[in-house]
């Protein structure tokens, strides 16, 4: 099991310090949601973000989940910014143009994912099964931390891992708590992202224990 803290709802002006708070309790992956104001209302980080988090903590893995319909532009940027994971949306573009960019991190030796919004059908990941190193269920509608776990979310989990009879890691985005993981675990995720929950209440090294405790 791996928890992929979301750095979305941090403070803007405490990055640095909660990070390294988290890294300290033994957290080796972060979850980056970039937000362009158009595939979601909402905007996030760019690049210079994932570079200046490379500079600074460079023995932690970053994936980036990547909300935005101008992959041309972006998928290079933050492959160039030293992104290790990125997670390209289904919805955001067409099959052809979602073939080219997963091939294009194989080749850049970034890992690749493959992310369904909660309303997007899980058959749709048959023809990407080949090609993508995780995928991610996302269990709120992106474009804001501290929204609500969808309950459907547990059968659609068990779906996608009978679906990749196992072999591809199922994430898990939105709205997981001590609660919501338990149930996306016993269904099959394998990675939990957790934003709102870890750092918006009075000690990180408490959260991120709790979360732990359900996940062993
Ligand atoms: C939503 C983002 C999530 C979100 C998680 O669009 O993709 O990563 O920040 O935040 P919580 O854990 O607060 O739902
Ligand atoms: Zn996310």
């Amino acid at each position: 099991m791996v928890i992929a803290p979301s750095i979305l709802n941090i403070n803007n002006l405490n990055l640095g310090k909660d990070i390294q708070m988290a890294i300290d309790c033994g957290i080796s992956r972060f979850h980056i949601d970039i937000m362009d104001g158009h595939f979601v209302p909402n905007l996030s980080f760019g690049p210079q973000l994932v570079s200046d988090f490379k500079k600074t903590f460079p023995t932690t893995e970053v994936e980036v989940h990547l909300m935005s319909n101008n992959p041309d532009v972006l998928v290079p940027a933050f492959v160039k910014a030293g992104a290790q994971i990125v997670l390209l949306h289904y919805e955001a573009m067409n099959e052809n143009k979602l073939n080219y960019w997963l091939d294009y991190l194989k080749e850049n030796n970034v890992k690749a994912g493959l992310v369904l919004n909660p309303d997007t059908a899980i058959s749709v990941l048959q023809k990407f099964l080949g090609k993508v190193d995780q995928i991610l269920l996302m269990t709120v509608y992106p474009g804001f931390g501290g929204q609500e776990f969808i309950p459907e979310s547990s059968s659609r989990i068990k779906q996608a891992v009978s679906l990749s009879t196992g072999k591809v890691p199922i994430e898990v985005d939105g709205g997981i708590n001590k609660q919501t993981a338990k149930i996306a675990k016993d269904a099959g995720a394998k990675i939990f992202v957790a934003g709102s929950y870890l750092f918006c209440q009075n000690s990180i090294k408490k959260q991120i224990t709790e979360l732990e405790g359900i996940l062993q």
